[in-house]
């Protein structure tokens, strides 16, 4: 298959490339030729490569700098998935889109529970707001598209929480606090490729699909697990999210339930199991 990604250089699409490349002709469009907010141009470089399948992983991810950059976080992540689409329909292309846990959060729900891939969205932030309308430019001009929300992911090379905490944890000073009262999936990227792969074997599935990690935490819980298995003895000490303020504001709870997946019999792995395996691999012991 050809197979073009948007965001090729980024954390995510890194990965689908380094995955996919043995057995398909892959392509990493990202900035600047490959500029989703051009859509002629977009459109047209489309046409040239002639993909029989988009991955859109391209965005403004920066969640707390789209609040002060509205124009752009809108320009990127709802118009420039509008062009995607576009692109996706004029070239005859399968879409499967990357989108976010973030579209959720605005109702905080109770402990351990999950949001499924027919609730209703409601974002807090501008990030979530302008990915849940890029999902929904996709889902209007492509309805066979796939929109695969993926959470709290961390991948080869990073910037992650893990690699965040990895990097704090070794260093010296005052125990670290985090904040102990979100909750959601953590995910690799690795976890995500997996389902990437299972869905360009499924060409007849379409629509919202949720792939992350099973099983919920809080950062609290997966800064603990990161440290006991990079064996860091800096301290760590739960907080409040009133505690530790951020210009987005983030879900209380945005775990999703994997009920698509499930259907078809497909399970994820346990986050804390993909996290060993991720950790074993960026950070081997010397
Ligand atoms: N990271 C997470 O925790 C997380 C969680 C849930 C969902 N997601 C979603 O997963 C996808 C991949 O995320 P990621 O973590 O891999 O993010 P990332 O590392 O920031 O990758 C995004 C890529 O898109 C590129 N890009 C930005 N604006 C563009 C434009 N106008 N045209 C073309 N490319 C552009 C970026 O280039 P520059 O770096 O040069 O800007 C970057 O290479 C995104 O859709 C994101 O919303 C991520």
């Amino acid at each position: 298959m050809k197979i073009l990604v948007t965001g090729g250089c980024g954390m995510l699409g890194r990965e689908i490339i380094s995955r996919l490349s043995p057995m398909h002709e892959t392509l990493a469009a990202d900035l600047p030729e490959w500029d989703i907010t051009d859509g002629e141009n977009f459109t047209s470089r489309c046409l040239d490569f002639a993909p029989d399948v988009i991955i859109h992983a391209a965005a403004m991810t920066n969640v707390d700098g789209c609040e002060n950059a509205t124009l752009d976080a809108g320009r990127i992540n709802e118009d420039g998935s509008r062009n995607v689409a576009i692109a996706a329909v004029a070239s005859g292309a399968r879409l499967i889109a990357i989108s976010t846990d973030y579209v959720f959060g605005a109702c905080p729900p109770s402990k351990n529970w999950a949001w499924s891939e027919t609730d209703l969205p409601h974002p807090t932030s501008v990030y979530g707001t302008t990915k849940l309308a890029g999902e929904r430019m996709i889902s209007m001009i492509l309805p066979a598209a796939v929109i695969l929300r993926i959470a709290w992911l961390y991948g080869h090379g990073g910037p992650s929480f893990v690699h965040t905490m990895a990097r704090l944890g070794g260093e010296e000073g005052e125990p670290i606090k985090v904040v102990n009262d979100q909750r959601g999936n953590p995910t690799s990227t690795k976890v995500v490729v997996d389902v990437i792969e299972y869905l360009l074997n499924k060409p007849e599935l379409t629509g919202i699909v949720h792939a992350t990690c099973e099983n919920q935490c809080s950062w609290y819980d997966f800064a603990v697990e990161i440290f006991k298995l990079l064996n860091l003895k800096r301290e760590i000490v739960p907080c409040t999210t009133q505690e530790y303020p951020r210009p987005a504001i983030r879900p209380v709870n945005s775990a999703l339930k994997k009920s698509v997946l499930n259907r078809l019999g497909y399970r994820t792995p346990d986050w804390r199991d993909a996290l060993e395996e991720f950790i074993a691999k960026e950070f081997p012991k010397t």
